[in-house]
């Protein structure tokens, strides 16, 4: 039998990138679309959701979605927190036989120590064609400088920020007509067509 890939998805914000790996890859989902979507050959499992804020939209979003994905809070504002969250996120990846740990928006810097001992498991995705525009605002900051394309980069984290080998890259046309808005939801939808790609590549 495949063997069972059991992924955590850690997001601090909206969660919509979350919604849409649960929506592709939770087995109980009732959505009919995503069931025919869904690659049944792929045994990925969303086992678990962590967020870092307590009033985040993704919190109640994925408890609503899938009630049975266990969701939980551990506080990381400040650096001083980090310690204690990555332990109780350790315990969790120790309870749920984790081996992907998905970074759907989460505003965090994991510790060197912690990505090291996780070295090839931790995955992120970020709004634009690394290496450029890293870091915050990379969608405003690309669409500011004037570049004609942009776009969608998933990479495994390495303890530089935005840095490491990248699994999947898409481009984003930017076209003359294109306002800030319009071109966040171009990348948005482009995130949610290559995350749920990037996870099948790597364990498919
Ligand atoms: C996405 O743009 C992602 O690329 C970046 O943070 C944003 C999260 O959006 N890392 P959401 O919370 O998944 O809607």
């Amino acid at each position: 039998m495949q063997k069972k890939i059991n992924c955590v998805i850690l997001a601090s914000g909206n969660g919509s990138n979350a919604l849409n790996l649960i929506r592709k890859f939770h087995t109980d989902t009732k959505d009919a679309d995503a069931v025919e979507d869904r690659n049944i050959t792929c045994n990925i499992n969303i086992s678990a959701v962590v967020s870092n804020i307590e009033n985040a939209p993704v919190i109640e979003k994925v408890r609503l979605a899938a009630p049975d994905i266990p969701v939980f809070f551990l506080p990381y504002a400040s650096v001083s927190e980090r310690e204690y969250f990555e332990k109780e996120l350790e315990s969790i990846i120790r309870k749920y036989n984790i081996n992907c740990i998905v970074l759907a928006g989460f505003m965090r810097i994991l510790s060197k120590e912690f990505v090291s001992k996780f070295h090839n498991k931790i995955i992120n995705i970020h709004p634009s064609l690394l290496p450029a525009f890293k870091g915050k605002d990379a969608i405003k900051s690309a669409f500011d400088y004037g570049v004609k394309y942009t776009g969608v980069t998933v990479h495994y984290v390495t303890p530089e920020v935005d840095a490491g080998p990248v699994i999947c890259q898409e481009v984003v046309k930017i076209e003359e007509n294109d306002t800030l808005e319009s071109l966040e939801l171009k990348i948005h939808d482009m995130e949610h067509k290559i995350y749920p790609a990037a996870l099948k590549k790597i364990f498919a």
